[in-house]
């Protein structure tokens, strides 16, 4: 018996966003952004699109792709970091889009790697017998951290130009947004019997890196959001981008290694990686440290940046679509983000 993806699917924000339209809020250039992380564009949704918009979109394609009624899903599990409310949880709010009944609706937030931590409670809650068709979503509106104020001057629809003020407080927040695009993955996962499915997950957490990538804002705070708060950029992320760097070339390659050996595998059996996309840089680092050959790995950050939960659920369609993923192959899911938390998923086509 396997967990299997019987159907995927994903979408993107509204609005594309090429490097260059950036510069026109805060000093960047497409130059930098391509040479430092492989960017070239991204999408951002339009004003009013929220994140469990974009896991509904997501979820609704891949139950047609699955040719999955939707009153078949027993359980929805729904991974992002960016949710339309404080609470409740976007799961709830699909439940209710997509008319699903009241089926059990778990929010997971594991930032980067929470596709991954969605795949293993997925898979415990289908062995278990407690959900028989499960509605697997990474989704992520990103572009509510933007520090900018017109959105419109970044689409192109706005005439308007931001303030020296308002370019200043941009430029200031560069290194991180210029990183991220909004998306929403999904998949329709069941427990079937054969060979094909999930082999196994392995998954790593450590809090004391809690601060390195984080919102210095919230429910630590009486009241947990202030003018001041706001002002001080306090609903940005903090980011040290050297040791996100660092951790995630260092513990990607680990946690693989681990995986592949806990189920009697080597590297050499993968026949295709698909990494967290966080920065082409750290993929091919990554890919460097395991000796892969480009054909045995997938990178589309160039396209998408970085959409944290939908990551791999695009990466994955994609890959599909493409036909890059034939039936008996060994797939492997890998990634690091935010908490930190990290893991890998391996897969038989
Ligand atoms: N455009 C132009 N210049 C910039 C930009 C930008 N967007 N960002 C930073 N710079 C400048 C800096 O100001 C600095 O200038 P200086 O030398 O005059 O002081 C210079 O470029 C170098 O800046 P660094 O921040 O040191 O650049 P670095 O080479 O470390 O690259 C980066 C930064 C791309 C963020 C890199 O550290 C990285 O990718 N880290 C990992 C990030 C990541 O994976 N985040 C995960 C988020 S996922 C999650 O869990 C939410």
């Amino acid at each position: 018996m396997g967990t299997v993806v019987r159907g995927s699917a994903f979408v993107v924000g509204e609005h594309k966003v090429k490097n260059d339209d950036l510069s026109r809020v805060c000093e960047t250039s497409d130059q930098w952004i391509r040479e430092r992380t492989g960017i070239e564009e991204r999408y951002y949704v339009a004003d009013g699109t929220t994140t469990s918009d974009l896991g509904t979109r997501a979820a609704k394609a891949a139950l047609e792709d699955a040719g999955v009624d939707p009153k078949d899903i027993d359980y929805v599990v729904f991974a992002t970091m960016t949710p339309d409310y404080q609470f409740p949880g976007c799961a709830v709010l699909l439940q209710a889009k997509l008319g699903l009944g009241n089926i059990p609706a778990l929010d997971i937030r594991q930032q980067c790697t929470g596709f991954i931590y969605g795949l293993q409670v997925a898979d415990a809650l289908l062995r278990a017998g407690v959900a028989k068709k499960l509605l697997l979503v990474g989704a992520e509106v990103h572009s509510g951290y933007m520090p900018w104020k017109d959105h419109g001057i970044v689409f192109g629809t706005s005439e308007a130009k931001p303030t020296e003020e308002e370019y200043a407080f941009a430029t200031k927040y560069r290194d991180r947004t210029v990183l991220f695009g909004d998306a929403g993955g999904a998949v329709v996962l069941e427990h079937v019997p054969g060979e094909q499915g999930l082999i196994g997950t392995k998954l790593h957490s450590d809090g004391n890196f809690a601060q390195k990538l984080y919102v210095p804002s919230g429910f630590a705070w009486r009241p947990y959001v202030t003018e001041a708060m706001v002002r001080e950029g306090r609903h940005i992320p903090e980011m040290d981008g050297r040791q996100v760097f660092r951790m995630a070339v260092t513990k990607m390659p680990e946690v693989i290694h681990e995986t592949l050996k806990e189920h009697g595998y080597t590297i050499d059996d993968v026949s295709l990686l698909i990494a967290h996309q966080a920065n082409l840089r750290i993929c091919e680092a990554v890919q460097k440290a395991l000796a892969l050959p480009d054909e045995r790995v997938y990178n589309n950050i160039q396209r998408y940046a970085n959409t944290t939960a939908a990551t791999i659920p695009i990466a994955y369609h994609e890959c599909r679509r493409a036909g890059r993923i034939k039936p008996g192959d060994l797939v492997c899911f890998v990634g690091l983000g935010a908490g930190f938390h990290w893991g890998a998923a391996l897969m038989r086509a």
